[in-house]
């Protein structure tokens, strides 16, 4: 007999909520170590860790040390890497010369790395100069009648000559994060020009003008400069806005991922990662190849803060984070919290 007050409902999602176990046999995004690439800041000297202060847990390694991580996260199931390259100010130029330097912090780590781990782990390597200029730009300046711009074409070459030095220093991806026009169709150039044909490119497809990358510029030493250049009194922009995308426009992504795919890319990124879902969930429904979410360090900054005030649990609201990403159409996360979420048991 029915009870009083019960009503005959033929659905009731409930019933497959009721328990943890139901709840796991329906689950449908699952998050698992081998889907983290976790990045890491490398500097040139050994025995050398210095903390963030806007990254709290991440530190900037010399090779001997990254060595001791890439371990950890292999023996956790993380298998892939992002290397960014830090240098002193004193040897930044205009040019960016030391970002194709083969004796630089990224190069000695990925020798290092692949000496350690052989192909166990796959090797990423940013391809940007922003962190080798003195002006922090991700390409070169070039006065002209509406100011100091950042010059497409003649990046291209320097862009191309720093991606062929990681792929002759073991790189398994170069990933090119600077946002100039044609660089793609470039890189694949140049690369297989120099015998490379098997070096895959992670494109930076769909990168916003994000306020979220805070941190990460104050890690890189990256904050893009609008003092006078060198040689002029002339001041570049004090942003990224003429390369970056402007983050009100879902349409030009589009764009962006049909050229990148054209130009040989092998995997694309949407960047930042939760503010840009939608853009994620429309990458997915156009390409067939395999998709990367960054989730940015001032993402990762926002939560450690959040949980360090009390005002949200970091296992849970982490976890939430890192699965909506992959619900919205990620294979992969690049992410600070790759590690620590392994570690911790955060995932699934
Ligand atoms: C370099 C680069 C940036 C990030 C990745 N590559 C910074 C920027 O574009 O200013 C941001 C990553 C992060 O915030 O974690 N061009």
């Amino acid at each position: 007999m029915i009870q009083d007050k019960t009503v005959a409902l033929t659905h009731r999602p409930r019933r497959l909520r009721a328990t943890p176990a139901l709840r796991e046999l329906v689950a449908e995004t699952h998050l698992r170590p081998q889907d983290f690439v976790a990045p890491y800041f490398v500097v040139s000297g050994t025995n050398i860790t210095e903390p963030i202060g806007s990254l709290p847990g991440v530190s900037r390694l010399s090779p001997d040390l990254l060595l001791r991580d890439l371990e950890r996260g292999l023996k956790l199931g993380v298998r892939a890497a992002m290397l960014f390259g830090v240098v002193p100010n004193e040897t930044k130029d205009p040019s960016g010369k030391r970002a194709s330097d083969p004796h630089g912090p990224v190069p000695q780590a990925l020798r290092a790395a692949r000496r350690a781990f052989g192909n166990d782990l796959v090797l990423m390597t940013d391809v940007c100069l922003c962190g080798y200029t003195d002006h922090g730009h991700c390409g070169l300046l070039r006065s002209t009648p509406r100011g100091v711009i950042i010059d497409n074409d003649p990046s291209l070459a320097a862009l191309g000559e720093m991606a062929v030095m990681h792929a002759e220093a073991g790189a398994d991806l170069v990933s090119p994060s600077d946002m100039m026009d044609g660089r793609v169709g470039y890189l694949r150039g140049a690369l297989d020009h120099s015998g490379f044909q098997d070096t895959g490119i992670l494109a930076y497809t769909v990168k916003y003008a994000s306020a979220f990358y805070g941190p990460f510029r104050d890690a890189a030493g990256s904050v893009p400069k609008g003092g006078a250049v060198a040689d002029s009194a002339a001041r570049p922009p004090s942003d990224r806005k003429t390369y970056q995308m402007d983050f009100r426009n879902p349409r030009e992504a589009r764009l962006e991922i049909a050229l990148d795919a054209a130009e040989g890319a092998d995997l694309l990124m949407v960047k930042p990662a939760l503010a840009y879902l939608d853009i994620l969930y429309q990458m997915r429904q156009l390409s067939s190849l395999p998709l990367v979410a960054y989730h940015v360090s001032g993402e990762y900054a926002a939560l450690k803060a959040a949980a360090a005030a009390g005002a949200l649990g970091e296992a849970a609201a982490t976890h939430e984070s890192l699965t909506a990403i992959k619900r919205a159409g990620a294979d992969l996360i690049i992410s600070y919290y790759a590690l620590e979420a392994a570690e911790k048991g955060w995932l699934d």
